[in-house]
């Protein structure tokens, strides 16, 4: 059985599951409703030196009913709107109560930080997280931080900036790094209104969710390859593969925002059970086994050839793979149970190999 608990800055977690700064870690008892819905460590929403006026409406989905947790959101959220007294008297006390590991998470500026982080750190929470999403100014906010607190401290990057010189220029006073912050700004109208779905200002919004997954993925393993501190990845995480794929861009634990949100509290046992599951059904005995595998192909990746192969073992002649192959490769021939790939017409675009639920077809290196 595959052993996914974590020690990271001297922090114990049971599984490599975080909550996201978000709704869904707005106060102690949210926090505390994750941790019964299995997270591994807790991270709780932005807090600042006062508390956030928050636009309404702020949330917005990216298509209606199943197909949002397959997609994501719009958010103009800001940060906290509880002021932070309420957090230091009693949220993070709550939080506590759960008996794990609790990072706090701060914003803005370094003035802000270096008076939040004495008080934040007298509550007992173990580490902090710090944002410059809206701001930027990531060298100076760090060092504020660093003298400011003696916990580990976490930089959160967001995707606009260049996370690989940013987390150069930062690694001497940071503890780790999480990636990323949602991207953009972004819009989506309401075609019955004609208006945009949230009440920001121009109802601007910042995606987040699976759309966002590549984004997120592609600054783990860039930050990975940059420095020698841990990374947090954080972007459109929703099963077991999906944190796995992280684990190998580099990552050492996940957090999850959206589809806790779209999903409920009991996404984050889930996910750790799959990530167990899958380690367990590929032999692997700990996160260690898998842990930044990708990284030596991305910096030396090798060009795969042509015909795609199939393993009719593994087939289901589902009929996805034909429908998908632009070059008309593929002819699925359910008399004989059989899937066809014509060598000839294959050009080697991998597009099915990406589409097959059972991992069926393969290009060789
Ligand atoms: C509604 C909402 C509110 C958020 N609030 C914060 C916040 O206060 N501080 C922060 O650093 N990130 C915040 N985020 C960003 C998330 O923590 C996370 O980085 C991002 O959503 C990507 O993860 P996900 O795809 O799992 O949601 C928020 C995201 C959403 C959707």
């Amino acid at each position: 059985m595959a052993d996914i608990r974590v020690e990271l800055a001297g922090l114990r977690f049971r599984n490599p599951i975080l909550t996201a700064a978000g709704p869904k870690s707005k106060d102690g008892m949210t926090l505390l409703s994750a941790a019964a819905g299995g997270a591994g460590g807790l991270v709780a929403k932005t807090v600042s030196i006062r508390p956030a006026e928050v636009p309404r409406p702020n949330m917005s989905a990216l298509g209606s009913g199943r197909v949002a947790s397959q997609r994501g959101l719009l958010n103009a959220e800001l940060w906290s709107e509880i002021p932070l007294e309420r957090w230091l008297e009693r949220e993070y006390a709550i939080a506590l109560s759960s008996g794990l590991p609790l990072i706090a998470s701060v914003g803005y500026t370094p003035e802000e930080v270096a008076e939040l982080a004495p008080r934040i750190v007298d509550t007992g929470v173990h580490a902090i997280e710090f944002s410059t999403h809206y701001v930027g100014g990531h060298r100076k906010i760090a060092r504020a931080l660093r003298e400011a607190a003696d916990v580990p401290i976490f930089a959160k990057l967001s995707p606009k900036v260049d996370v690989s010189d940013v987390a150069k220029e930062i690694e001497p006073f940071v503890d780790g790094f999480v990636a990323i912050n949602t991207y953009g700004p972004c819009l989506r109208i309401d075609i019955e209104t004609g208006k945009p779905t949230l009440g920001s200002d121009n109802g601007y919004g910042w995606m987040s969710g699976a759309a966002l997954r590549p984004i997120a993925l592609r600054c783990v393993a860039d930050i990975a390859k940059s420095v020698n501190k841990p990374v947090i990845g954080v972007g459109g995480v929703g099963s077991g593969e999906d944190a796995i794929e992280f684990f190998m861009a580099g990552a050492q634990m996940v957090q999850i925002c959206t589809a806790a949100i779209l999903k409920g509290d009991t996404v984050y046992g889930q996910v750790a059970k799959e990530v167990k599951d899958w380690l367990d059904t590929h032999g692997h005995n700990s996160l260690e086994d898998i842990r930044g595998i990708a990284l030596p192909c991305l910096r030396d990746n090798k060009p795969q050839k042509p015909p795609a192969e199939v393993d009719l073992e593994r087939c289901t002649l589902c009929g996805l793979c034909p429908k998908s192959c632009v070059y008309d490769a593929i002819t699925l021939d359910r008399e004989n149970e059989v899937l066809i790939i014509d060598a000839e017409k294959c050009a080697g675009c991998g597009l099915c190999v990406t589409v097959c639920p059972q991992h069926a077809l393969s290009l060789k290196s």
